[in-house]
């Protein structure tokens, strides 16, 4: 016998709003935040270029979380340099292909990727039109050279500066969309 307690099906196929009940609802008006929507179009965030063979759409924003999320898209075969991760990283790979060299598995589309504070790794690919990634991010990254030098730490205040001066430069308006 199944247990009745459990959903095993949605509750209600009903295509209408439905008022739930929330004690805390007037606290959440007051207190609360809003979720946000980024449309595709490069009027809601414009793919920032990421040196000659990358560009970075900017999705969100988390100052206090030290969060980021974007798109990461390399354009055609080649190399996103050697990085350390201070926080989880989770990704989604949305168009070709990419995988990291130190690992043995390839990221096609749909394939799910999770990165975890302390492991450092080259992101590369090597497919004809390159790689689209979806990020969430927590956590600062730290950039290294071939030489295992240090170069640039990224983290929420990076990204920020990246699309905000690229939006200054080509006065594009700031989306607010992007700062939850
Ligand atoms: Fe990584």
């Amino acid at each position: 016998m199944k247990n009745k307690e459990i959903m095993d099906v949605p509750p209600s196929t009903a295509f209408k709003v439905v008022d739930v009940p929330d004690p805390f609802r007037e606290v959440f008006e007051r207190r609360g935040g809003q979720g946000t929507f980024i449309g595709p179009s490069e009027k809601d965030s414009p793919w920032v270029p990421f040196g000659e063979n990358a560009a970075i759409r900017h999705l969100a924003f988390d100052v206090s979380n030290n969060v980021f999320s974007n798109v990461l898209w390399i354009k055609k075969p080649g190399v996103i340099g050697t990085h350390y991760h201070r926080g989880r990283i989770v990704m989604i790979c949305l168009e070709g292909s990419a995988r990291y060299l130190e690992y043995d598995w390839v990221a096609y589309p749909g394939g799910f990727i999770q990165e975890v504070p302390g492991e450092a790794h080259t992101l590369v690919t090597e497919h004809p039109q390159g790689t689209k990634l979806f990020g969430w991010m927590q956590g600062a990254i730290d950039f290294y050279d071939e030489n295992a030098q240090f170069v640039q730490t990224a983290d929420v205040w990076w990204f920020i500066n990246h699309y905000e001066t690229y939006c200054r430069e080509n006065d594009i308006p700031i989306n607010p969309q992007l700062y939850i």
